[in-house]
């Protein structure tokens, strides 16, 4: 049972330390079962992980190159080089870039690339989401017992094992580089990745392989939906793809590759905010009641109650001329008339698609450069076009929405000189 409040209450619920979003998680994502591990760390109380997202991997300039150096052999991996047009293997393809992208940075150059290390955390993500839906179905009392048996939350168990011995293996071989090192009177090797920021969190008590897990629950799946709307979009919109390539060109050519950079790509951003409003979710904000709270209208929300704040605000003629069309420019054009709020990064009380207040998803910086790089490749490395006469249009579940599923994207590497700027 869900309470859903109207959008104007956004800031309201932003604000109000009575809501909790973490408990709300874990409680609903089974944070206390074996092979749960990952969501207890991501949003435990001790904050360590969400921490470490805030201070190392937001807007953190020295992580660019690392990610950008990734990118290429993702894509000749999963895209190939080939210059006959073919399809892509929608969900794989998509999500197999966006992985290998932020592997670079969370696990670091031993397994970033390994194919066996990505089935794992690919599929534990894919697993979980199961586990949580299966587990739903059943009553709560019997929760406990049947996840023993039931088959994706096995899975979760058996992967969660193998990650954690993949990762001790990985943190023990860093300790023993280190300690080699120091006994030549060598440098040490230094990484600048996940897993040796939380090595040198001297109260971290989480797991390198639970870490690893929850990062690739926050960011596989949502990073990778919206890449896949922005995808279809630019498809769909083969009118910009000129004006994006001129606009990173110069973005490229008058910085470095750095945030300055990236800021600079204003329509790249707008377009993948303007690809958010595709993916029709008709909430934003969940949160738990941890104390009894009163609306400001005095209406009493008990604790233990779920609530979730409307997102209609998105689609509002009000707010967006002519909604239902697919403005690229959209975002570009209310930052240029001087509004605040229309970044990808940013959230506003129309466009929440990140949360806000203190739960604000502190991954946002990492997914917005993360997509911006990966899109800075394919324009310029490949064509891409919707199947002729393909018409997609998301899935609607519930009160949530996910990007078609089915789509049949077809690509080709771009004939001529490579004039990719990374
Ligand atoms: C486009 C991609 C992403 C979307 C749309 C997204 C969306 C969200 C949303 C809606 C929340 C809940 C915020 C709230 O209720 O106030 C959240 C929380 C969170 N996200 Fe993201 N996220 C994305 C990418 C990432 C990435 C890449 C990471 C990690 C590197 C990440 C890590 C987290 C964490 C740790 C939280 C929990 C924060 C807390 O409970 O305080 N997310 N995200």
């Amino acid at each position: 049972m869900k309470i859903v409040l109207p959008s104007a209450l956004s800031d309201w619920v932003k604000t109000n330390r009575d809501l909790d979003h973490q408990e709300l998680v874990r409680e609903q994502f089974f944070a206390h079962f074996p092979g749960f591990e990952a969501q207890y760390t991501l949003h435990c109380s001790d904050r360590i992980l969400i921490n470490l997202l805030r201070t190392k991997l937001s807007q953190n300039e020295e992580i660019m190159p690392i990610i950008n150096q990734h990118i290429g052999p993702a894509l000749q991996y999963y895209w190939s080089d080939s210059k006959a047009w073919h399809f892509l293997d929608w969900e794989n393809d998509t999500t197999g870039i966006i992985s290998r992208a932020a592997a670079s940075i969370f696990v670091g150059p031993e397994k970033a690339t390994d194919p066996e290390w990505q089935n794992i955390v690919q599929s534990y993500v894919r697993e979980f989401f199961a586990a949580a839906g299966e587990l739903s179905g059943w009553k709560v009392p019997l929760r406990p017992i049947v996840q023993w048996v039931l088959p994706h939350a096995s899975a979760c168990r058996d992967l969660r094992r193998q990650a954690c011995n993949v990762m001790e293996n990985v943190v023990q071989r860093r300790i023993q580089e280190a300690k080699a090192a120091e006994a030549q009177g060598a440098a040490v090797p230094q990484y600048n990745d996940v897993v040796d920021w939380t090595m040198q969190i001297s109260e971290n008590n989480h797991s390198a392989g639970d870490i690893q897990l929850a990062l690739a629950m926050a960011a596989l799946f949502t990073t990778s939906e919206i890449f896949r709307q922005i995808l279809i979009d630019i498809a769909r919109h083969s009118e910009l793809l000129e004006p994006l390539r001129q606009e990173i060109k110069k973005a490229l050519a008058d910085h470095d590759l750095g945030l300055a950079a990236l800021a600079k790509m204003e329509l790249l951003d707008s377009v993948m905010k303007e690809s958010q409003r595709q993916i029709p979710i008709s909430v934003g904000l969940e949160r738990k009641v941890i104390r009894e709270t009163s609306l400001p209208n005095g209406t009493i929300l008990p604790k233990g109650s779920h609530i979730m704040v409307d997102s209609s605000d998105m689609w509002n003629p009000n707010i967006h001329e002519n909604p239902e069309v697919f403005d690229g420019y959209r975002f570009m054009k209310r930052r240029h008339a001087g509004d605040k709020s229309s970044q990808f990064v940013q959230s506003s009380q129309g466009h929440n698609v990140f949360g806000g207040g203190r739960h604000i998803c502190p991954g946002r910086f990492f997914a917005t450069t993360e997509l911006k790089l990966c899109l800075v490749h394919i324009l310029f490395k490949y064509d891409f076009r919707l199947e002729s006469g393909y018409s997609s249009s998301p899935v609607q579940s519930g009160v949530y929405a996910a990007v078609d599923p089915k789509v049949r994207l077809e690509i080709r590497r771009r004939e001529g000189p490579e004039d990719c700027p990374l």
